[in-house]
């Protein structure tokens, strides 16, 4: 990326971010007001050194003193008080004055720049998970869980440090910086221009610095994505860790990810911590020069003593501020790198929901016409040249060798890929045209590997859409699924909470789960991928025949390994490897001796 570039980009970043700021610019100006009556504190209490030791010499009166001691001499009538006198009763009022102002200045752009940084903070983790609930399934394929959570985890973290602690040091250092420069020029501007030479310099370290403290945040972040993800898996897959002897494998990922980690965050603060001093150096130097022209007697005779100490207080009082505002810009950058990731995320396509076609409830003719697939970022034809048509409340079985494209059929259907070349249609109607969530109510699932949420048993099967089932309604749908029989087993029935994805439950318990969610539904379309396939046959058999009656007057597609249960399926699709290879009945393809009879006589054999 060209400087330039990186410059454009940078901005483009600062505006996106002031545009989540904008609903709360009342909350905003509240705590630059705060910032402003604190930096001002600040500068005054220089200001008042000026005032006491002008005073202590007998010098001068009034304004000369000071801006602080020229207000004292508006406000009160110093009558035949000397300069001494009056210092006496001005200068503690005035600084419990300045303090109190300085702290209540404090309190209010701390709290109220909090806010805005939380409420940022707030939105852009929402907007990042919503994008997440609309993304299309190629998201998923191309990033792993543990890299996505750290995004949600992680980055956002990243940019609530920029926001709170880095913005609240910069609005509020840099004012008091703002403000202790123009005082200095307004007691000598010709001084100050000592100072203004050394500017330049300190920002060339900070914007080279900069650039290293967002390359080192770029990574650090991925490096924590990595961190994540082999936590997740050796969390999640435990079991199989263990038992294959895996713990020396996943500990050195973890290791190797940790490790990098800790690399670029070393590199990170070894800048950090060679950036401030730098600073500081050249601020001393840059002092140095000034002491030394104010105390040249030329200058000397155009200060009183006390606006040379309240020049050279002002001064020294920057080194803090200066320092402050260098030493969060790390924290400023990984806020940066991370919004950088986190608005590349949220400018990444949805789901493509264009279509405007709704139906209360679809008749259910399903067809697919010369459908080919490839899946994003691959180039194996997965589906080659599918046609064939399923009528409304027909029961068709899609039986095939594993990976010859059964569950890839299904995804197209849902819509979890768009269509690439050839249509399905439903109704008619080519599936692109519905709006999605309404062609997805038309479908019940049941997918190859079910998923459980960490909630009750009840919320389980009445999710989504189907929350607010009623509990008659529920029950129904587990006794047709044969799942009443273990869930009134469970502790608290119906209300028991599930772990994890229904940890604690078995196999064919989850499945029988998932099939009272679809029976929930009574969607017109029902499919059903390898649902049975974790139950025993005696359970698999008693499901089936409940099944049989559900299917009854609705379409349904069924795919299973076990050939014994779609026998008895109106018609029978043999796929492989991405082609129809034959279709019709049970007898039919038996008749026929190919691939279906040989998978059939394979079955029995055993
Ligand atoms: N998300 C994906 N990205 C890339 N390729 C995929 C993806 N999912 C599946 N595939 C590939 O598509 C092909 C078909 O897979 P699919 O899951 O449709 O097979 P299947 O017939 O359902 O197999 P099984 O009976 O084992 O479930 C396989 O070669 C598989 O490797
Ligand atoms: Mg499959």
């Amino acid at each position: 990326m060209t400087e330039a570039r990186a410059r454009d980009s940078d901005w483009h970043l600062y505006r996106r971010l002031l545009r989540y700021v904008i609903p709360y610019w009342y909350l905003f100006a509240l705590s630059i007001g705060g910032y402003v009556l604190y930096s001002l504190g600040n500068v005054l209490l220089a200001d008042l050194m000026q005032f006491l030791l002008d005073s202590l010499n007998g010098a001068g009166q009034a304004a000369e003193n000071g801006l602080v001691a020229g207000a004292a001499y508006a406000l009160l009538d110093p009558g035949d008080m000397t300069p001494l006198e009056f210092a006496r009763i001005g200068v503690p009022v005035a600084m419990v004055l300045l303090a109190f102002t300085r702290s209540m200045g404090y309190f209010a752009g701390n709290y109220f720049m909090n806010h805005v940084a939380r409420n940022l903070v707030h939105e852009l983790r929402r907007d990042l998970f919503n994008k997440m609930l609309l993304a299309p399934s190629s998201y998923y394929d191309h990033h792993s869980q543990g890299v996505l959570i750290s995004k949600i985890t992680f980055n956002v973290e990243q940019v609530t440090g920029a926001a709170t602690k880095a913005l609240r040091v910069v609005v509020g250092e840099g004012l008091t910086v703002i403000g202790l420069l123009s005082y200095l020029f307004y007691l000598n501007w010709r001084l100050s221009l000592i100072f203004m030479l050394v500017a330049p310099c300190i920002a060339l370290v900070v914007s080279v610095v900069g650039k290293h403290f967002r390359r080192y945040s770029r990574r650090i972040q991925d490096s924590m994505g990595d961190v994540t993800q082999v936590s997740n898996e050796s969390i999640g897959g435990y079991k199989e860790v263990r038992l294959f002897g895996g713990q020396q494998q996943q500990g050195d990922r973890f290791e190797l990810a940790s490790a990098y980690n800790r690399n670029q965050s070393l590199k990170l603060a070894l800048v950090d911590a060679l950036s401030t001093p730098v600073i500081q150096t050249m601020l001393a130097v840059a002092l140095g020069a000034m002491v030394w022209f104010a105390l040249s007697p030329d200058i000397l005779s155009g200060f009183s003593a006390g606006s040379l100490v309240a020049f050279l207080t002002a001064a020294g009082l920057l080194g803090k501020p200066i320092r402050q505002v260098s030493s969060v810009q790390s924290v400023i950058q990984r806020g940066l790198a991370a919004a950088e990731d986190i608005f590349a995320q949220l400018d990444l396509e949805n789901e493509p929901d264009t279509g405007t076609h709704t139906v209360q409830r679809a008749r259910g003719d399903i067809a697919f016409e010369q459908l080919s697939f490839v899946y994003p970022g691959t180039d194996l034809e997965v589906l080659q040249d599918i046609s064939f048509s399923i009528k409304a409340g027909e029961a068709v079985a899609l039986v095939g060798r594993s990976g010859s494209g059964k569950s890839t059929l299904i995804q197209l259907l849902a819509r979890f890929y768009p269509v690439q070349r050839g249509r399905i249609t439903l109704d008619g109607v080519p599936i692109a045209d519905y709006r999605l969530g309404n062609l997805r109510r038309q479908l019940a699932m049941v997918s190859q590997d079910v998923t459980l949420f960490n909630d009750t048993v009840f919320n389980n099967i009445a999710y989504g859409d189907l929350a607010g089932a009623s509990r008659e309604a529920v029950t129904a749908a587990c006794e047709s699924a044969h799942a009443m029989e273990f869930i009134d087993k469970l502790p608290a029935g119906l209300d028991t909470e599930l772990g994890d994805d229904g940890s604690g439950l078995s196999g064919g318990q989850r499945q029988r789960l998932a099939i009272a969610r679809a029976i929930l539904k009574d969607a017109p379309v029902l499919i059903l991928d390898e649902a049975t396939s974790s139950l025993d046959n005696e359970s698999e058999h008693r499901i089936q025949r409940a099944l049989e009656t559900i299917m009854q007057n609705r379409t349904s597609i069924v795919i299973a390994h076990r050939l014994s249960t779609v026998e008895r399926a109106d018609r029978i699709v043999v796929m492989d490897e991405g082609r129809i290879i034959a279709s019709g009945s049970h007898t039919e393809l038996l008749a026929e001796d190919g691939l279906y009879a040989q998978l059939y006589r394979q079955e029995f054999s055993d």
